[in-house]
């Protein structure tokens, strides 16, 4: 009787420390950069945040370094809260690079200790902790150290998108690429010379070097060139963009659209602050 009491007394310490612990996990916190209410910079706040707890499709990423990209100001404004899906408090960061701390359950392709770099989507990345999904992350590349690994992915994706799923661009043919020199831009003309096409990039007159650098085949300093409008391209080209896409008449002259033939026609797009993704997602709208 008594054996069986000290066993079940046993138990219950037992029981109560892995309790403890486990309560002491879900207590975790981390030190993140937290957004309370939408607005401009001061509304960045560096504190004690919860430590995120992976599910089952997610991995626990130590958080090395975390790029900054301008969708982040968008998000932190409130701007468009809606259409992102975004609510208060939240971490901002998609860009990030680090170590997987532990794996999800459903989590096949990533293991502890991996050092990887991923777009998360639902945010997070300015935190020491942050979880991806394996769609989302992917092994660093050894060539790049963390800093550099973490201003790849959006930045990288977006051009990815615009000249590869739009625009199907291939070897032979020929891109131009306005803000080459930028952070999508610069990524746009390694991956249309990866793909065998011609580049012509335009950007100030202190970046032809670097367009010159990244690949570009024809550099254009666009503080010199006045680029044509969509009225001054020839009689084939203006068909075949108006083919491709019909383009809003309010974003007519400043967006532009990458057509088939993966020219991007636009006069007043990059000096708008638009870029090839800009213009496949309003191809996308306007179709
Ligand atoms: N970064 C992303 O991940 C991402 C994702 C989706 C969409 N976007 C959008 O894509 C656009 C570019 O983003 P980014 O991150 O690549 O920006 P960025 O790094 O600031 O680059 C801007 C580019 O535009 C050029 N530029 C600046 N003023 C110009 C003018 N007056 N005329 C012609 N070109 C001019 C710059 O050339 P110089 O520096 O030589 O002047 C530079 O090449 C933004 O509208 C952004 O919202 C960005």
């Amino acid at each position: 009787m008594k054996n069986r009491f000290l066993f079940a007394l046993v138990l219950v310490v037992i029981a109560g420390a892995f309790h403890l612990t486990d309560a002491k996990a879900n207590l975790a916190t981390m030190k993140a950069i937290v957004v309370h209410e939408y607005g401009g910079p001061e509304v960045l706040k560096y504190e004690d945040a919860p430590r995120p707890e992976p599910k089952e499709n997610e991995a626990l990423v130590r958080v090395i370094a975390a790029g900054v990209n301008p969708v982040d100001a968008l998000i932190r404004s409130g701007k468009y809260a809606k259409f992102f899906g975004t609510t208060l408090p939240l971490i901002p960061g998609y860009d990030i690079a680090g170590i997987v701390e532990k794996t999800g359950a459903k989590i096949t392709k990533l293991k502890a200790g991996d050092s990887i770099y991923a777009y998360v989507l639902w945010g997070g990345g300015y935190a020491e902790y942050a979880v991806a999904t394996e769609g989302e992350a992917t092994a660093k590349p050894k060539s790049l150290n963390y800093i550099e690994a973490a201003a790849v992915p959006l930045a990288a994706l977006t051009a990815w998108q615009a000249l590869i799923d739009a625009a199907k661009l291939s070897a032979g043919q020929t891109v131009l690429i306005h803000g080459g020199s930028g952070g999508v831009g610069s990524m746009a003309i390694q991956i249309a010379k990866a793909r065998g096409a011609k580049v012509i990039a335009t950007a100030s007159t202190q970046n032809q070097e670097l367009l010159k650098q990244l690949g570009a085949d024809v550099t254009v300093d666009y503080t010199k060139t006045k680029f044509a409008r969509s009225r001054d391209l020839g009689q084939t080209q203006r068909e075949r963009a108006r083919g491709d896409c019909q383009v809003d008449r309010r974003e007519k002259d400043q967006a532009g659209c990458l057509s088939s033939s993966a020219t991007y026609r636009s006069s007043e797009g990059a000096r708008a602050g638009r870029d090839a993704s800009h213009a496949r997602q309003d191809c996308a709208q306007s179709r």
